[in-house]
Parts: structure tokens; sequence; C-alpha cells
């Protein structure tokens, strides 16, 4: 691609042709202050705050939107620049319901930072908040307060350009604009998936995950209660984020402390029901294969796809309701935990299942929704009581006071502590496509995965979908009739590529066996109810962390987990057995397209 040269603020520069005035400003280190913008999304160009002048042009150009040209010379920061910005960022806050004290984003809003940085004035210009905003609450995962919203549309667009499904929408025109739903229909009643992505896409706290942490902090504060919490795999990679430390840092240790330091009665792993999880979904997976290949089984349908990313089966479930035949009925790993700890669990510990209260620290916004499906009490009791998101587990460090950089490492309690290499790479897009066939190559084999370390670099990145083909050869004699069979599979991430790997299966054109699919951009790293700001850098880090961890881990492959081992000879009995159909499977429900 060719090369244009130009100045800004008295440096020369090259850069790419096409490249904007931001782009090209950041590769200098300058750093213009954007809102409307955001490097995941396309330009929108509607806020103005990133504004710089160019010689020569009478008005102000937003940098974001404006490509770089040959021989341009720009300033960046002149007092024309510095007014212009602080007018437009006072005309937000005078339209704001600006409570920042109170407010779930206080100290991470790019609103706020741009106010302090510019010294607005919020007396500047009369205040045009409306009265009577009311916040919606409808939905278990988002919460929507229209008087904090700043109009960029960032919610918009991350919901159509990244997710493909179109819940919002930037409604009515001039001063009664506003971002709505469907109709202006609550959330809980629309097609949105609770992925939480507008969520971690909001520059203000307009949008934020629905909390639930003081509801965990009273289940600690009573003693009568046993409270049993678990994290996710993705979150001791981003979770140091909110606590100091540099992106892509493991905390995993400290995590650990940390929930037993505020109180938990036992710190369990989620990673512990991921390894579960392939345990059921690999053998699922080979049973759907013998019923296809082998008995001809019309009924049962192949490519097999994943179901942990509660966002992705309510995608599904919406937009594709006569393909559900083609999800794995295996539960999530936080639904399996849930099952197990008031089942399981109790039952080895003597404690009464109404005692316990099972609290599952997830990077997710979905899956707080996912808790509360009303199929999911398959225990006989609510399996997940409270779901939080990596940031409100965060808050809960800071509110108990802790000084996490300084606490020491720990270790996960028993049992349903101890987990696999191949539980942890659930946190990142591939991961559950690379432990299950770690796993289901060994079943029908007998031998390892024939990749260097077990790494399966080929279903592997970040490119929104990927697919491979692994040759399967000297087949023990119960799987002879896979001997030279090519495993097709492909991993999609983020629910645009899911709708593109869906239209394949829908028109019934896909060879493939098996598909993993995630609905948030990078898999769990990058899930909504992650540390904000999230990007494709800040998704690469925590990526590369993830595959840190498993390498940390002695044990790496799922079926030799010794806890997994143990569940089943001393509860579960087998794989897609009686018991597991009961606690660890579900079904599905078609949804209108709405
Ligand atoms: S959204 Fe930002 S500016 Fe608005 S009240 Fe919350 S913290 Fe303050
Ligand atoms: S809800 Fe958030 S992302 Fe959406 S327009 Fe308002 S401020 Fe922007
Ligand atoms: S949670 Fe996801 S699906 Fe729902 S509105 Fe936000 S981006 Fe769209
Ligand atoms: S950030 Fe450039 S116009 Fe909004």
């Amino acid at each position: 691609m060719s090369t244009i040269k130009l100045i800004i603020d008295g440096q020369e520069i090259e850069v790419k042709n096409g490249t904007t005035i931001l782009e090209a400003a950041k590769k200098i280190n300058v750093n213009i202050p954007t809102l409307c913008h955001h490097e995941d999304l396309c330009v929108a160009g509607n806020c103005r705050v990133c504004v710089v002048e160019v010689k020569g042009r009478e008005r102000l150009e937003a940098s974001c939107a404006v490509p770089a040209e040959e021989g341009m010379d720009i300033l960046t920061n002149s007092a024309k620049i510095r007014n212009a910005r602080k007018d437009i960022v006072s005309l937000l806050v005078s339209e704001h319901n600006t409570q920042c004290t109170t407010c779930y984003r206080n100290t991470n809003c790019e609103l706020q930072e741009l106010a302090a940085e510019y010294n607005v004035d919020g007396n500047k210009y009369l205040s045009v908040l409306k009265e009577g905003i009311e916040i919606d609450t409808s939905s278990w995962s988002i919460e929507k307060d229209d008087s904090k919203c700043i109009h960029c549309q960032r919610c918009v667009r991350t919901c159509a350009e990244l997710q493909h499904v179109n819940a919002l929408t930037a409604a009515f025109k001039g001063n009664e604009m506003k971002i709505s739903t469907f109709g202006e229909l609550p959330f809980n009643e629309v097609v949105c998936t609770n992925c939480g992505q507008c969520v971690n896409h909001c520059p203000t706290g307009a949008l934020t995950e629905r909390r639930y942490f003081d509801q965990v902090w009273e289940a600690l504060g009573d003693h009568s209660k046993h409270v049993v919490m678990n994290t996710a795999p993705s979150v001791r990679v981003a979770l140091g984020e909110m606590l100091g430390y540099e992106v892509g840092t493991r905390v995993t240790g400290k995590m650990v402390t940390a929930m037993k330091k505020i109180g938990a009665d036992s710190v369990l792993d989620t990673d512990f029901s991921a390894d579960l999880t392939i345990i059921e979904e690999g053998h699922e997976l080979l049973s759907r294969l013998r019923k296809v290949l082998l008995k001809k089984d019309t009924n049962i349908k192949l490519p097999m796809i994943t179901s942990c990313s509660p966002g992705w089966v309510k995608f599904i479930e919406h937009m594709y309701p006569n393909h559900l035949g083609h999800l794995s009925t295996c539960k999530s790993p936080q639904q399996m935990f849930g099952a197990l700890t008031k089942t399981y669990y109790a039952e080895k510990k003597g404690i009464d299942p109404k005692d316990i209260v099972s609290v599952a620290i997830m990077p997710c916004a979905a899956k707080k929704y996912e808790a509360n499906r009303a199929e999911m009490n398959d225990s006989g009791y609510r399996d997940i009581d409270a779901g939080l998101t990596t940031r409100e587990f965060g808050l809960m460090i800071k509110q108990a006071g802790l000084n996490f950089q300084n606490l020491e490492d720990s270790e996960f309690d028993s049992i349903m502590g101890e987990s696999t290499g191949a539980g942890v790479i659930f946190g990142a897009t591939g991961g559950v496509m690379e432990a299950a066939l770690r796993t289901a190559y060994t079943i029908v084999t007998g031998r390892n995965v024939p990749f260097k370390n077990l790494n399966i670099t080929a279903v592997r990145g970040t490119e929104g979908i990927r697919k491979a083909s692994i040759k399967i050869d000297g087949c023990l004699e119960e799987w002879a009739f896979l001997e030279g069979a090519e495993l097709n599979v492909a991993v999609a991430h983020g629910l645009k590529n899911a709708r593109t790997i869906m239209d394949e299966v829908a028109s019934g054109k896909s060879n493939y066996h098996f598909i993993e699919v995630m609905g948030c951009p990078g898999g769990c790293i990058g899930g909504g109810g992650q540390p904000i700001p999230t990007n494709a850098d800040i998704r690469a880090k925590r990526i590369q962390a993830i595959y840190e961890e498993d390498m940390s881990k002695s044990i790496r492959m799922s079926h030799e987990n010794p806890e997994i081992v143990r569940i089943y000879k001393e509860f579960l009995g087998e794989p897609l057995g009686e018991k597991s159909h009961k606690l660890l499977h579900t079904h599905y429900h078609k949804r209108n397209r709405y």
C-alpha cells in the first residue's frame, strides 16, 4: 500500500494511505480525545470531541473520521481546539445526569475523564436533562439509564456490527433522540442476547450490567449460609487490570486468596466444570458421529455446536430456531458447576443444599440471565444463586479494602477445585475446540493428539472463523468406524461470525462435524463483563495469558483431571449416564425473531 507524509504538531510522519488523522497521531504518541470512536467499530463521527485544526481549512476536522492526506499540516492542541472540545463536553454535560458519585462507572467513565481534563464548567449551559427518565431494569443482565447516555451510538454499532443482533437503534430525532429497542419494549422482551458487548463498549454509565454483589455480601455475612464461589477461566487473566496490574497479567493465586479473605466458605474453580464439560461434550460428539456415520440415523444433527456461551445460545434460539438440534445438550460450565454444588458437593461435605449459596464470577453478562433461566434448577434448587462479572468482583475486592497486590497466592479448595490446562483454555476463542480434541482423540485412539506439546495451533488465533481438519487413524476397535476419517471442525467468535457459520449450516452445505461458537469477540476473555476498556490489543494479551496458564499446568487434558475421574467413580457413574443427563444436560427454546 502506498504511503503519504504529513505533519502533526510540527512532527513529520509517514503513514499508509487511508490512515485517519487520529490513527496517525497515535503513532507519534499524540493522544486525541474521543467519545463516539471505538477501534472495534466503524467510524461514526458524531461527537466531534476529536476535532483538530488542519492548516488552510476553515472548519475543525473530526480526526477519527478524516483520512490523513499528503502534505497535511495538523495541529492537535491549540486554544481554538481546546475551547471547541471544552464546549462539546460542556454541552454533553448539560443534558447529562452528572451524579458521578453514585454512578457505577464513576472513575471509569470517558465523559467524566474528559470533563475533568478540560475542567468543564457545569453551569456554562443551562441543564436540559429531561425529567422522569426511568431506568430499564427488566433484564437479568443489562441495565439501561438514558439519563447517562451521550448518544454516541457505540452500543448501536456494537450490537449491529460486532454482534449482528440489532437489538438497539437510535430512535426519534433531534431533542427527542434516544437509544431504544424495537417498539421501545423493555430489554427482557427483545432479541437482546444479554452478551453485554454494548455495556463494554459504552463510554458512560448509560449501559451497565445488573449488579448482584450486595446480595452476595449479604450471604457472606449470614453465618447460616455456606457460600461457594467459583471463577471462570478468563477472570484470572483480566481481573488484575482493575487492581493495578498490566494487561495480560495472570493473578490466579491472589484471586483465590481474595475470595477467601472476603469470606467465601469454599473457593472452587469453574475450570473443573470446564473439564467436565469436555468429557460430556466429547462423548456427545462421538456418540453423534457413531449414530450418523455408522447407524445412519437421520434424526441426529451434525455438525454438533458448542453450547457453553449463553449469549450464543440465546442468539441461535432467536435467529435459527429450527436448528437447535445442532446445539450440544451440555450445560455451560457455570451451570454444571451450580447443579453439582447443590448435589455432589453438598453430599460430600454433609451440608444441606438449601443452606448453600453458589456464586459464579464470570466474564459475562449473559451468564446472569442463564443462571435465571427457568430450567436451571436441576439440583432441586436454583443451581446458581448469583452471577457476578469480573468488574463486580474487582469492586468487591476494593470494597473489602484488600491490598490485592500484596496478597499471598493460594490454591483452590477441594472438591471441585482441581483443573487442567484444557479447562483453562475455555477462556479463549478456540479453547473449547482444542480441549475437546485433546480428549476425544485420546478416547478414540488411545494416544495423545499429534501436535507438539498438545497445542492445536490450527484452531487458535483471532481470525473470526477458523477451520481445520484432523485425520483420525490408529483407532481403537470400538471406534473402528472412524478409521481414516477427517474430522472437520470450525471455530467462530462474536455473533457476527456465528451468523456467518450458521448460515452455512442452515444451507445444508456445511461439511463440519463440530463447531465451537463463542458469543463474544475473542471468546470469554473479551466477554461483556470483563474490565473496561477491552479492545483487540487487550484481547490478544489476555489470550496469551490464557495459553501461558495452560502451559503452567501439570495436567493438560480434561480426562486426566483426578477430580473428574473421582466424580464419575463416586457420583455420576459414566459420561452421558442417567445422572449426567439430569444434572449436566439441558434443552433449548424456540424464540421469536423480533
Ligand atoms: S456516566 Fe460518567 S459522567 Fe455520567 S454520572 Fe456516570 S460517571 Fe458521571
Ligand atoms: S447507551 Fe452508551 S454507547 Fe449507547 S449511545 Fe448512550 S452513551 Fe453511547
Ligand atoms: S447485550 Fe448484546 S445483544 Fe443485547 S443489546 Fe447489548 S450488544 Fe446487543
Ligand atoms: S470521536 Fe471523533 S467524532 Fe466522536
